[in-house]
């Protein structure tokens, strides 16, 4: 199919749904110059995002790990939304019931306007207590000296409220977005490799439960084989492309 008749099916059948699904990954922000976790940019002084976002990693070296987070949040605090992010907000206005799960943890969608997002591994910008006795919202980047920060009730280390691996998800966040994919006529898969579990079910649950699924990325990924529209551009160009095209219908 050529692009521009995938952007078309995929505008009538967003025009057509009642509910509507996304997953999004790194790749929605890589137009907003938030390094991706795989691929080039993906490393920090010669460590993989994958070795520093354990809890193993954090008990073993807290100040290394917060290095790494604080860099992240630093690189994030210039970032703001891009043309993909503003589409989805776009969309989700047009349809009944929308629901955005994404693995990002930059906040992005939120800034964007996007109302029903579902945070499925945290927020970089949310900062918890280990012992859960105490929670914040600190934008600052970089934090204040010295690392780690502490928590000013029982002086336990603060850590980043990202869901790192190895750890669960938030199981009412999850559950929430499997229904939504459950119940989606169309789903978007967006600027993710699809290769960290359990966020990448979502696009097999909506597949086998009869949902027209697009993915929108650069290259062809694990979930791939279950999109029957694929937009191999930068997701901000093809998902414009797709409002435009939903707005003239
Ligand atoms: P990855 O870094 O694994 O994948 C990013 C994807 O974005 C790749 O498939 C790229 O081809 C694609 N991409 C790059 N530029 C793009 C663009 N302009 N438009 C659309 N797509 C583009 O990121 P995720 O799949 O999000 O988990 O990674 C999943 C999880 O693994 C992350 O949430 C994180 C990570 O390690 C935790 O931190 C728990």
């Amino acid at each position: 199919m050529n692009p521009h008749d995938a952007t078309k099916e995929l505008a009538t059948a967003l025009a057509e749904a009642r509910v509507v699904a996304v997953l999004t990954g790194a790749g929605i922000s890589a137009e907003s110059g938030v390094p991706t976790f795989r691929g080039p940019g993906g490393l920090w002084e010669g460590h993989r995002g994958e070795e520093l976002a354990t809890p193993e990693a954090f008990a073993r070296d807290p100040v290394l790990v917060w290095r790494f987070y604080d860099w992240r949040r630093t690189k994030l605090a210039s970032c703001e939304p891009n043309a993909g992010h503003r589409a989805l907000v776009a969309i989700e206005k047009r349809v009944p019931h929308f629901t955005l799960a994404t693995q990002n943890v930059d906040g992005l969608h939120r800034l964007a306007g996007s109302e029903n997002v579902l945070e499925l591994h945290g927020n970089i910008w949310r900062i918890y207590c280990e012992r859960e006795c105490h929670e914040v919202i600190d934008r600052r980047a970089p934090l204040p000296e010295p690392l780690p920060p502490r928590c000013p009730r029982c002086h336990a280390p603060l850590r980043p409220g990202v869901v790192w691996f190895g750890e669960p998800l938030p199981w009412h966040l999850f559950e929430q977005a499997e229904a939504a994919a459950q119940a989606a006529q169309v789903f978007l898969v967006i600027g993710t490799s699809g290769v960290v579990e359990p966020a990448a079910s979502l696009a097999r649950v909506a597949k086998h439960a009869g949902a027209f699924v697009a993915e929108f990325n650069p290259e062809e990924t694990a979930l791939s084989r279950y999109a029957s529209a694929l937009f191999r551009g930068g997701a901000g160009d093809s998902l414009s492309a797709v409002v435009t095209a939903l707005e003239d219908m």
